[in-house]
């Protein structure tokens, strides 16, 4: 496949950019390199920057060991050359991480060069990636290259929700691209070429199967399909990728050897052991194991009367002696809930499992945690578990596929959401105490910790459905190597590498934007807010169509046993979630936090309906009413996705016909859908509480 929605933002068919561009122009055309001893990943990142140059300067660069010349680009591991060496300097370099890279432009007598610099291979290949990035955003300014980069979390992964019969797990953009009726799939050009872009944004580890482990998928642990699986490892590690698995807690049963899967069952321990050392047979570098137990009907410890520290461990163990990691999921609730009953609440569940086993897990256990309390609803609080556990390794779970905000058919640029969440201040060890500190190891002692999330790419040829759900795969991966990157920048970013081509798009020389630049950045930033806007309001979540989750259906989930409920009636809406009146769960925040949110004085109108029922009268700190706000909101939110799509249709001629076309398509459904959600909403609202909309504007 070569279409350009295929090559996403490696197209490198935009232009190399930026005003002290010039004068650096000529280094573009050779590159230096040390024949020595280099490994896989190594000849990865110069093969990536050959490609990445010629492409973008449409000739191919010579490659030559000689640093003799006048002008060229230095690639190399730190300490592998003299010109590597000088560009690397000492002082900044030594603390640098492995995954670490500098690029610096020299100017020593006669020659000026680029130096890229990597602490070891991975930080050269993301040296590269960064380079060939610059070379299209910012460009090489008057004053060249000073560039010191780190990652600032350890474990950057994706977890495919992929199945062996080709289908995906919420997925939104066609069928797996690993397997196939029951077989993994041998297209390895496809899954090198995602290796590609999960390696260009940093992604370091990688699940390739859902954690709804199934009948076949509970085999990929065994002899039968593990060279197939190490087919796969060899492609990702190429690309600096480890791999992992998802893995069925009853495997010990029901790969037909075993008669119990309880964890403190000698024989039990040894299976796992066993599997264990296969894998590592076949794929020395495998990451670990990806765990949901106990969890959706899953299998898990609670059927032997241990808990999940007892199963979490049993894997640690048997992976140990490898530096295996078990990935244990928190996602853990009751799923055959009353309605009827108003005390159960769901979004304690996590904490209430996990927390009072904080120390019981082995160091090589990590626990992978939503983001929010509930599930990847379009607003959450952040998990109260989220560094609740100090002696527990953890790692935060986002969701790029968009399950709950618009299945790839709208637009929803998740970045500003997912910066919300790592610069939320959970105060755990006191003020200060933030999510993404956490996450990196900074206020906790973890041994493993960082950030994971569902992937949104299946094999449809642009790989996310809608080509600007592109952007949320690469957000991700760069929010996560620095966090302090805007939510706008990694937009701007992700646009003039996406639609560069689009002649207009990005001007050579120029660092303003063009019109459709504009255009596409400003839908990216207003997409998240907008698609909160049309659907459910002030934080209550759900009214979905169940199981779709797509769609507006207000009471879909209301009487049913999911645990995710809004109990409106004609006076009011929202759970009561305080410890005043409610559950009881604004208790498992830190007393500061729990005290902002238990109050309807601090409680922000975001997340109210979260938190509290109140009446439809009641006040926002906007100064509007709750159904009001309701109203304006949906109307307001139609209104903006009509005046995007507007936008959109005026740069026809100015982004290629097919991604023009196709965006413009799903902007129209989008538009439909939002007309929907606005409609229900609203007439169910006006229906329930009988107050009309202080502007009289047409509801059902
Ligand atoms: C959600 C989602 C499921 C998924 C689950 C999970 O409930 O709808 O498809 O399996 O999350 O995260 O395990």
């Amino acid at each position: 496949m070569s279409t350009r929605g295929y090559k996403a933002w490696l197209g490198y068919d935009g232009k190399v950019t930026g005003q002290g561009t010039a004068q650096w122009a000529e280094c573009l055309n050779t590159i230096v390199y040390h024949p020595g001893e280099g490994g896989v990943v190594q000849r990865t990142a110069l093969l990536e920057l050959a490609a990445g140059l010629s492409a973008l300067t449409k000739r191919e660069p010579e490659h030559t060991s000689d640093a003799g010349r006048s002008r060229f680009v230095a690639a190399g591991v730190m300490g592998s050359s003299p010109v590597i060496e000088g560009a690397a300097g000492q002082a900044e370099t030594d603390d640098l991480p492995a995954e670490g890279f500098v690029i610096r432009t020299v100017k020593d007598g006669k020659r000026a060069y680029i130096a890229i610099a990597g602490k070891s291979e991975r930080g050269l290949l993301y040296g590269v990636f960064h380079f060939l990035r610059l070379l299209q955003t910012e460009g090489i300014g008057e004053g060249g290259l000073n560039v010191v980069e780190r990652p600032c979390f350890g474990l950057r992964m994706i977890n495919q929700w992929d199945n062996m019969d080709g289908s995906i797990e919420r997925g939104y953009a066609g069928e797996s691209i690993f397997y196939r009726d029951n077989a993994v799939l041998k297209d390895s050009p496809r899954i090198r070429d995602y290796a590609r872009l999960l390696a260009s944004v940093g992604i370091n580890g990688i699940a390739i199967n859902n954690v709804n482990v199934h009948q076949e998928e509970t085999k990929l642990i065994t002899e039968r399909y593990l060279p197939d699986v190490a087919r796969i490892a060899a492609i990702f590690r190429a690309y600096g990728i480890k791999l992992y698995l998802s893995v069925n807690f009853a495997g010990p049963v029901e790969l037909g050897q075993l008669d119990t899967a309880d964890p403190l069952d000698a024989s039990v321990q040894a299976w796992w052991r066993e599997r264990a050392e296969c894998v590592y047979r076949h794929i020395p570098d495998f990451g670990g194991f990806l765990v949901k137990a106990d969890s959706e009907n899953r299998p898990g410890p609670f059927t032997y009367g241990r808990d999940h520290a007892d199963g979490a461990n049993v894997l640690a163990d048997a992976l140990l002696p490898y530096g295996g990691i078990v990935l244990w999921r928190c996602f853990v609730y009751n799923c055959h809930q009353d309605w009827r009953d108003r005390s159960t609440d769901r979004a304690k569940a996590a904490y209430d499992h996990f927390k009072p086993l904080d120390g019981r897990f082995r160091d090589n256990v990590v626990l992978q945690i939503k983001n929010g309390p509930m599930d990847f609803q379009v607003r959450e609080p952040v998990s109260p578990l989220f560094g609740a556990m100090p002696r527990t390794n953890g790692m935060m779970e986002f969701q790029v596929t968009q399950e709950y905000t618009g299945q790839q058919r709208h637009v929803c640029y998740l970045v500003p959401q997912w910066k919300e969440v790592l610069n939320f201040d959970t105060r755990l060890k006191g003020e200060g105490t933030f999510v993404k500190d956490i996450a990196a190891g900074r206020t906790h002692p973890y041994s493993h910790c960082g950030i994971t999330a569902v992937s949104n790419i299946g094999d449809d040829d642009n790989w996310t459905g809608h080509h600007l759900a592109q952007s949320n795969l690469y957000g991700y991966g760069r929010l996560i190597w620095n966090p302090e990157l805007s939510a706008e920048e990694i937009a701007v970013e992700w646009t003039r590498q996406t639609f560069g081509a689009a002649g207009s798009v990005r001007p050579t020389g120029s660092l303003e934007g063009s019109r459709a630049e504009k255009v596409i950045v400003e839908w990216l930033m207003a997409s998240w807010r907008t698609y909160e806007d049309y659907t459910s309001p002030l934080g209550v979540g759900w009214m979905v169509r169940p199981h779709y989750h797509y769609g507006p259906d207000v009471d879909g989930y209301e009487y049913s046993k999911w645990g995710t409920y809004h109990f409106a009636d004609c006076l009011g809406i929202g759970v009561d979630r305080t410890q005043a009146t409610g559950t009881g769960y604004t208790a498992q925040y830190a007393p500061e936090v729990a005290a902002r949110y238990e109050s309807l004085d601090t409680c922000p109108d975001e997340l109210l309906l979260f938190f509290h029922h109140v009446p439809y009268t009641h006040k926002l700190h906007s100064g509007k009413t709750v159904i009001q706000h309701i109203y304006d909101t949906h109307f307001e939110g139609v209104r903006r996705v009509e005046e995007q799509l507007a936008s959109w249709l005026a740069l026809e001629g100015q982004i290629d016909e097919a991604r023009f076309r196709h965006v413009a398509d799903r902007a129209a459904e989008q538009l439909d859908n939002a007309k929907l959600w606005r409609d229900v909403i609203n007439t169910y609202f006006y229906r329930k509480s009988g107050i009309p909309d202080t502007h009289g504007r047409t509801i059902y």
